[in-house]
């Protein structure tokens, strides 16, 4: 049941929630490999996490290209030997009114925030197959099931990711291989500050327990669903948004 001496590749592991969920990793005894586009945010990160006892691998890559996202599995299964856990946590908004969004905010985003998870996944199942032995952990959204206006590309990369999960889990569940998506409300990252302060107010007062969500509270439940301790759990989405989505 325990993650020490395991291989995790986290997308987007340089800020926000994916790199909260490289430390409570680290902190499990977990070996990682991290992605993001901007490396010298990444290396900060990876070398913050060596500091305190973690074998990092930071990979500059681009998760919309399917290319980079090869070489940094392969990269990562020549270092560590083996890929034990996915969390697809790589993504971005580009907000606007469906009748006003351009194509490429379109493609933007369901690029990052949706084929991005395909390449991932589809790299790492070949050496999890082998090992018959896998958890992929996916990054979706309340906004993925509730809707919200101006994030309509957002929404559907998002909802694409439910789908994905569940057709995933079902052909590799007989491999002992689990996927799962978790889907946060609105967190403490920059995607949220991103938001302007009206609107930010406005969600916050539709939150039953009257706060956003913390990286930490995301990251504790993305670590769970990698461990043993949920060997029984897939094809799931689950939820921790406050109470505002039920
Ligand atoms: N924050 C929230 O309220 C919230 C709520 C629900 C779901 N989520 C989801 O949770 C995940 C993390 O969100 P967050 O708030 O932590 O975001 P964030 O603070 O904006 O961080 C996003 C991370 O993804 C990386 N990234 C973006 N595009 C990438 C690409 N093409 N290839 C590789 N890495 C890329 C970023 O690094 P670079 O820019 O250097 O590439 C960064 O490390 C996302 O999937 C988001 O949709 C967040």
């Amino acid at each position: 049941m325990t993650l020490r001496g395991k291989v995790a590749v986290v997308t987007g592991g340089s800020r926000g929630i994916g790199r909260t969920v490289a430390s409570v990793l680290a902190r499990e005894g977990v070996a990682l490999t991290l992605c993001a586009r901007d490396r010298v945010a990444l290396e900060k990160v990876a070398s913050e996490l060596e500091a305190s006892g973690a074998q990092v691998l930071a990979v500059k890559a681009d998760v919309t290209q399917a290319v980079e996202v090869n070489q940094m599995i392969e990269s990562c299964l020549e270092r560590f030997g083996s890929v034990n856990i996915l969390v697809n946590n790589a993504g971005i908004t580009r907000d606007n009114l469906l009748l006003r969004m351009k194509d490429d905010e379109w493609e933007a985003v369901l690029n990052v925030n949706l084929k991005g998870v395909f390449h991932c996944t589809r790299a790492v199942l070949r050496p999890m197959l082998k090992q018959r032995e896998g958890c992929i952990v996916n990054l979706t959204s309340v906004v993925g099931v509730m809707g919200n206006p101006g994030q309509a590309n957002y929404a559907a990369a998002k909802a694409g990711i439910i789908g994905l999960t569940k057709a995933t889990a079902k052909e590799v569940a007989s491999r002992g291989i689990t996927v799962n998506a978790v889907a946060p409300g609105f967190v403490e990252t920059d995607m949220t500050y991103a938001l302007d302060p009206e609107h930010q107010e406005r969600i916050r007062s539709q939150i039953p327990l009257g706060r956003f969500g913390t990286p930490e509270e995301v990251a504790e439940l993305v670590v769970f669903l990698a461990s043993g301790r949920a060997a029984y759990i897939t094809g799931q989405v689950i939820h921790i948004n406050g109470g505002l989505w039920m």
